[in-house]
């Protein structure tokens, strides 16, 4: 096993801390030095026998006493929502520069981190698979996909319908509404997750399309949408084809050499066949929304957006009469939705991707524990008495139930809201914290074809996110004791 699993990260148990402690007081120490040589003839404000305020000392220790009643998502006992452990080399990329707060909306406010905003979004590019194309950051997957469809919108400049798939994630409803595009129409999801192409092909010889959002990971259950068969449909009926790959684009890293090739899919892969050539067709899409703050190990304020075709950069230019001065460099705030953004972000993902490369030998590496962990999870449930899957995950996001006596809806929700309560922040101190995912009654007809559901009802799944590699380790030890956890408090049949 390599060891950068464990010297990138501080450690459930604060195992590694020491190596942060030591890593930041160095990098303090350089910056002083640094500021100490700029405008060297000035001489200092600061009176000598200063001695600095308790204040701070005081205000900080409060502050770390309510952290503590947090929740701690670093910790692999924690698989309710999509919170990545925070690595090291992004604490520290951020750090470095949040010393001095570039602000990466014009070359001239963050020289250093637009370069290395621009160097990321080609790592991020090439990761995807596109041979052209351009993009930057952003604050997070709902502004990436707001202004992708924005430039979709006035790049193309008809009123076509937009499709996605019901389990899309709940921005592109609003997002439709922010733009005022009226004609946006919700595809139902299949009974594993998958937008229907079927349905969607039927509403596409009635109503031509602008743009179908595919999912890669969809929020609820990180199901991959067939994009082999979209791009099918985008060769018959014409559309923009863009994918919100804003949690799972980042498992194509797990799919590539060193060189940025696809390596062919073997049979002991912890993804599958299917997933594999989805995220291999992730290459022919339009555009990409991709976060960072997601799967790409960062911590939050970084998602991205990437676009193929250069066309749609002019529909949103936007020039200012103070600032974008220095023309012979880029200027990332002209063609961005968002204005000041934190340059230090540009950093945290620099160096993170320097120490992880987005290929299978890197990042990819962890993902791949992580797809394991989710993998022999849903392996055991399948052999389980009462545990049973509600779908065969795509990615590492998990969904299953309590098998109910009867086959109904209402049994089904009345054995397994109860687990939830017990193994959710719904309990004091749970031993595990998981969420839930709820489905309407149309989609849980799909998933249950077989169920009643006389009262039509929502359905009620327990729901795990296995994004942290450590699920994986020491013989899949957490998922192991999630198990008994669950043994132990199930209804006997
Ligand atoms: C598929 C997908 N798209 C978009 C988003 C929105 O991202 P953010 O919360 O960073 O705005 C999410 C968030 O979970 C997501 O899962």
């Amino acid at each position: 096993m390599n060891s950068d699993i464990f010297s990138n990260y501080i450690g459930p148990q604060g195992e590694n801390i020491t190596l942060l402690q030591s890593l930041i007081d160095d990098l303090l120490k350089q910056h002083a030095a640094w500021r100490n040589q700029q405008f060297k003839e000035d001489t200092s404000l600061y009176p000598k026998n200063f001695q600095p305020d308790s204040k701070i000392k005081e205000e900080l220790d409060l502050l770390i006493e309510k952290s503590r009643q947090g929740i701690p998502t670093f910790h692999p006992r924690y698989s309710a929502q999509m919170t990545k452990d925070t690595t090291i080399p992004a604490i520290l990329g951020q750090l470095v520069f949040l010393l001095t707060n570039p602000n990466n909306h014009a070359y001239e406010g963050g020289p250093v981190t637009t370069l290395l905003e621009v160097d990321v979004t080609n790592m991020l590019l090439k990761m995807c698979g596109f041979k052209e194309g351009w993009g930057h950051l952003t604050s997070g997957g709902s502004l990436a996909n707001t202004e992708a469809l924005w430039a979709i919108r006035d790049y193309y400049d008809n009123n076509n319908t937009v499709y996605f798939s019901s389990v899309c994630h709940y921005s592109w409803k609003r997002i439709c509404k922010i733009l005022n595009i009226k004609n946006y129409c919700e595809v139902p999801a299949d009974g594993k997750f998958h937008l229907d192409l079927n349905v969607l092909e039927d509403k596409l010889k009635i109503r031509p399309a602008l743009a179908v959002i595919a999912n890669i990971g969809s929020t609820g259950t990180g199901s991959i949408d067939d994009i082999e068969g979209l791009l099918q449909l985008k060769d018959k009926y014409g559309f923009h084809l863009h994918v919100d790959a804003a949690y799972g684009g980042f498992f194509r890293s797990a799919i590539l050499d060193e060189d940025g090739n696809v390596v062919p899919h073997t049979p002991d892969s912890a993804l599958s066949e299917y997933a594999h050539r989805q995220l291999q067709a992730m290459q022919y899409a339009d555009s990409v929304t991709i976060d960072p703050h997601k799967q790409g190990l960062i911590s939050y304020g970084a998602g991205a957006v990437l676009y193929k075709h250069e066309g749609l950069r002019q529909v949103i230019l936007n020039t200012a009469p103070y600032t974008y001065h220095i023309t012979d460099k880029p200027n990332i705030g002209m063609y961005s939705l968002e204005g000041s953004r934190p340059g230090a972000m540009a950093a945290a993902c620099y160096l993170t991707y320097k120490v992880l490369p987005l290929h299978k030998n890197g990042l990819g590496e962890l993902l791949t524990m992580s797809l394991s962990a989710s993998k022999y999870f849903y392996e055991s449930l399948a052999k389980h008495d009462r545990l049973r899957n509600a779908h065969k995950p795509d990615l590492d996001i998990n969904c299953f139930y309590i098998e109910p006596e009867e086959k109904t809806i209402a049994s089904l929700n009345a054995k397994t809201q109860p687990v939830y309560h017990k193994l959710s922040l719904e309990s004091e101190n749970p031993p595990f914290i998981l969420s839930k995912f709820v489905m309407p009654p149309e989609l849980g007809a799909r998933v249950f074809p077989d169920y009643t559901n006389a009262n039509n009802e929502d359905v009620i799944l327990l729901r795990s996110v296995f994004m942290k590699h450590w699920n994986a380790m020491d013989d899949f030890r957490y998922i192991k004791e999630l198990i008994n956890e669950l043994d132990a408090i199930l209804p006997r049949k």
